[in-house]
C-alpha cells in the first residue's frame, strides 16, 4: 500500500470528496492546502489576508506561501506516515520544491470533461467548521443548510462564482496540467475517470492505489 500519494485534478473533480475518505483508508493526514488557506482567511491571519485576494479571484496563491505551510504541515507528527495531498503541487515550481524533500509515491489524476464541473460547484456548499463537501443535487445535507457533523451552517465558496470558476478552470489548465506529463514520465502517474457516484469513483481509486 502507498503512503505519499496526491491527487490531481480541476476545480470540482472531487479531490475533496475522494481524499476524505482515502486517506482515512490508508491511515495518513488528508492535506489540503485550499482547506488550509481557507482557515487562514477566516481567521484573518497575515497569511490569510495575503492570500485571500488571490483565492476569490480563482487565482493561484504565490508559491513561497504555499510552500512555507505545506512544510509546516509536513512537519507535524501525523505526516510522518505519509500524507495524500489535495490542491498541492498546482505548478512545476511546487512538485520539484515537493520532490525535493519528499519522495511522492503514486499520483492519482481525477479525471471528467470541464462540462460537468461548473455545475458540481456552483452546486456545492461546504462546512466551514469541518470542510464537509455537499452538493445540493447530488449529495443534500439531510438538514437543508446545516452540516450533517456538526450542525453549522453550509457557505458557498465566494471562488464558486461563475467568473471566479472560469479563472480556476484557466489556471487548471495553464499552470497544472503540464503536470500530469511531469509524472507520468516518472511513472507515477494513474488515471481515473471521476464520473459516476462518490462510490463508484472510490473503488477505481483504490484500484489505482493498490
Ligand atoms: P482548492 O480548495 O484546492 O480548490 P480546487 O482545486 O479548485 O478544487 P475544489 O476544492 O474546488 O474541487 P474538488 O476537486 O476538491 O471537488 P469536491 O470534492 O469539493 O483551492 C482553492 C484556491 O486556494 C485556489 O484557487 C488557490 O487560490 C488556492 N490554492 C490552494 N492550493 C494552492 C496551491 N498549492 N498553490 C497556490 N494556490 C493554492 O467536489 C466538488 C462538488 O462536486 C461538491 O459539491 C461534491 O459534493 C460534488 N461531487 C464530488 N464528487 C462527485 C461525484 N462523483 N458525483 C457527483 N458530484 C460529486
Ligand atoms: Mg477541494
Amino acid at each position: 500500500m502507498v503512503h505519499r500519494v496526491v491527487f490531481l485534478g480541476p476545480p470540482g473533480a472531487g479531490k475533496g470528496t475522494q481524499a476524505a475518505r482515502i486517506a482515512r483508508e490508508l491511515g495518513v493526514p488528508h492535506l489540503s492546502t485550499g482547506d488550509i488557506l481557507r482557515a487562514a482567511v477566516a481567521a484573518k491571519t497575515p497569511l490569510g489576508l495575503a492570500a485571500e485576494g488571490h483565492m476569490r479571484s480563482g487565482g493561484l496563491v504565490p508559491d513561497d506561501l504555499v510552500l512555507k505551510i505545506l512544510h509546516e504541515r509536513l512537519d507535524q507528527p501525523d505526516a510522518k506516515v505519509g500524507y495524500l495531498l489535495d490542491g498541492f503541487p498546482r505548478n512545476l515550481a511546487q512538485a520539484e520544491a515537493l520532490g525535493n524533500f519528499s519522495s511522492v509515491e503514486r499520483v492519482v489524476s481525477l479525471e471528467i470533461s470541464p462540462d460537468l464541473l461548473v455545475d458540481r460547484l456552483s452546486q456545492r456548499r461546504v462546512c466551514p467548521k469541518c470542510q464537509s463537501v455537499y452538493n445540493l443535487s447530488t449529495q443534500p445535507p439531510k438538514l437543508p443548510g446545516k452540516c450533517d457533523l456538526d450542525g453549522a451552517d453550509l457557505v458557498h465558496r465566494p471562488d464558486d462564482r461563475p467568473e471566479a470558476i472560469m479563472t480556476r478552470l484557466k489556471v487548471y489548465a495553464e499552470q497544472t496540467a503540464p503536470l500530469l506529463d511531469y509524472y507520468r514520465k516518472r511513472h507515477l502517474l494513474r488515471a481515473v475517470d471521476a464520473t459516476g457516484t462518490p462510490d463508484e469513483v472510490a473503488t477505481r481509486v483504490r484500484k489505482a492505489l493498490a
